[in-house]
């Protein structure tokens, strides 16, 4: 009831999310993924959701509900995750880079299942690296300026220093960090917001809270932006 009094925020934007981790195939039973549950994404395309924005969440293997109203496609790889994430992007406003893509994957996969060895020895994988979504997606702004692009970051030290130069090389206007891989999971967060002023920090809160807090921050800086 409240919330039908307040105003909607996103309301007539659409929205494209990305959330939890993808899945890296080592062979047709094996493969390789992360800590990341997905909890984050999803509480931002809630809160997304409830600003009124039409949201669709392209997600890697969770095992979260789809967020009420939001249209989700599910993915397992990161080429997987990219090429929907391409597929759908023209005519979204925002684009928010939540999930925890694999930098790379395995480039000699295994058609069948790999057996062990009798010596004792063991397969030797070798990694290729995947196309960055976040970026490839940032690239495509340039003309019409749109989607407004938002990335995540969890880094394990540094986060100051690292938030703010990863904003820059990615290109986008705002960066949200948190110091992971601690929050993997956890129901709560603090994050900090890195923009072309400097930055913000969002006090420790549960994600669904910090979800509703970053989408009116990035609605304000909409707002901002068309003036
Ligand atoms: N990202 C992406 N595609 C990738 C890798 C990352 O879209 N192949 C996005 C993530 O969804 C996130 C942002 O980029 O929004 C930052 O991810 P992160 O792993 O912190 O940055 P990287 O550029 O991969 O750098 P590194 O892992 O070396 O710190
Ligand atoms: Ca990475």
């Amino acid at each position: 009831l409240v919330a039908s009094f307040q105003h909607k925020v996103l309301a007539g934007r659409r929205v494209l999310i990305t959330a939890g981790p993808t899945f890296e195939p080592i062979d047709p039973v094996r493969g390789i993924t992360n800590l990341s549950s997905g909890k984050m994404g999803y509480a931002v395309a809630r809160a997304a959701r409830e600003a009124g924005a039409e949201v669709t969440l392209v997600s890697g293997p969770t095992a979260l509900a789809t967020p009420h109203g939001v249209r989700r496609i599910d993915v397992l790889t990161a080429q997987q995750m990219h090429d929907v994430v391409m597929a759908g992007i023209e005519g979204q406003h925002i684009f928010i880079g939540v999930a925890a893509v694999a930098d790379w994957r395995v480039a000699n996969t295994s058609d069948q299942k790999i057996k062990k060895l009798d010596n004792g020895g063991a397969p030797q994988l070798e990694f290729v690296q995947n196309a960055d979504i976040l970026a490839t997606v940032a690239a495509t702004t340039t003309l019409s300026g749109w989607p407004y692009c938002v990335g995540f970051a969890a880094e394990s030290e540094n986060l100051m220093a690292y938030g703010a130069a990863k904003r820059e090389k990615k290109g986008i206007p705002l960066l949200v960090g948190n110091i992971g891989p601690q929050t993997f999971g956890q129901d709560e967060n603090t994050i900090i917001l890195f923009d072309e002023t400097g930055h913000t920090v969002l006090e420790r809160a549960d994600k669904l809270t910090l979800a509703r807090q970053l989408v009116s921050e990035i609605a304000k800086r909409l707002e901002r932006r068309s003036l």
